[in-house]
């Protein structure tokens, strides 16, 4: 299957990432996104916490909490496939490993946010096409959660360079994204 080989071929690629680089790519990524017009409007904001060689949010996060933004990040249900967005108010202190050892908000610091609430959400996954269609890891808990966010909502998703494929192969319950940021470019899709 075209789709399962292209997933395991990127993250294995990804992977192999320095973390110097992952580091380096990571900072220039994030100086691009606080200076998109949409993120300086956005008042409430989710942002996933990375894992493994994703792209690093944790500066992002840091940013919004230092210019009053509101942050959330997702709690992850994995029976359900549901993703939950939850306030911090301390990065990353409130924060505790969950699902798959991914940091989420600690049993004492859940705060439950609407999701129609949210302004912009911050996406992973795992290749994206110029179209901005995405392809994550498999579970399609994005093409299940970003519905539930209201018309508006800003879709942004982070990747490298390397993440950047000619086709990801999209079926009709992908959620495509309206904005790709990499450490080369920033794409808006109309
Ligand atoms: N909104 C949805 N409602 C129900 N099932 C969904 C929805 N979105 C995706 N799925 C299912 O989730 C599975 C994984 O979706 P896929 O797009 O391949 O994963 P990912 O986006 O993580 O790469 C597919 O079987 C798909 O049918
Ligand atoms: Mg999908």
């Amino acid at each position: 299957m075209a789709k399962g080989e292209l997933r395991k071929d990127v993250l294995k690629q990804r992977a192999a990432m320095l973390l110097a680089q992952v580091e380096e790519k990571s900072a220039t990524i994030i100086k691009r996104i606080v200076c998109l017009e949409e993120y300086i409007e956005a008042r409430t904001i989710m942002a996933y916490v990375d894992f493994r060689n994703e792209v690093r949010t944790g500066a992002l996060i840091e940013h919004c909490l230092g210019s009053s933004k509101r942050v959330a990040v997702p709690i992850t249900d994995i029976t359900n496939k549901l993703l939950t967005p939850s306030e911090i108010l301390h990065y990353p202190e409130d924060l505790a490993p969950g699902a798959w050892g991914i940091l989420e908000p600690a049993p004492g610091c859940i705060r439950p946010v609407d999701p129609r609430e949210l302004d912009m959400v911050i996406i992973p996954g795992v290749a994206f096409d110029l179209n901005g269609d995405r392809l994550g890891y498999g579970g399609g808990f994005y093409d299940r959660f970003l519905p539930r966010t209201r018309p508006g909502t800003v879709f942004v998703a982070l990747a490298f360079e390397m993440q950047i494929k000619e086709n990801v192969f999209p079926g009709p319950h992908d959620c495509p994204m309206h904005i790709l940021v990499t450490e080369e470019r920033v794409i808006k899709f109309s």
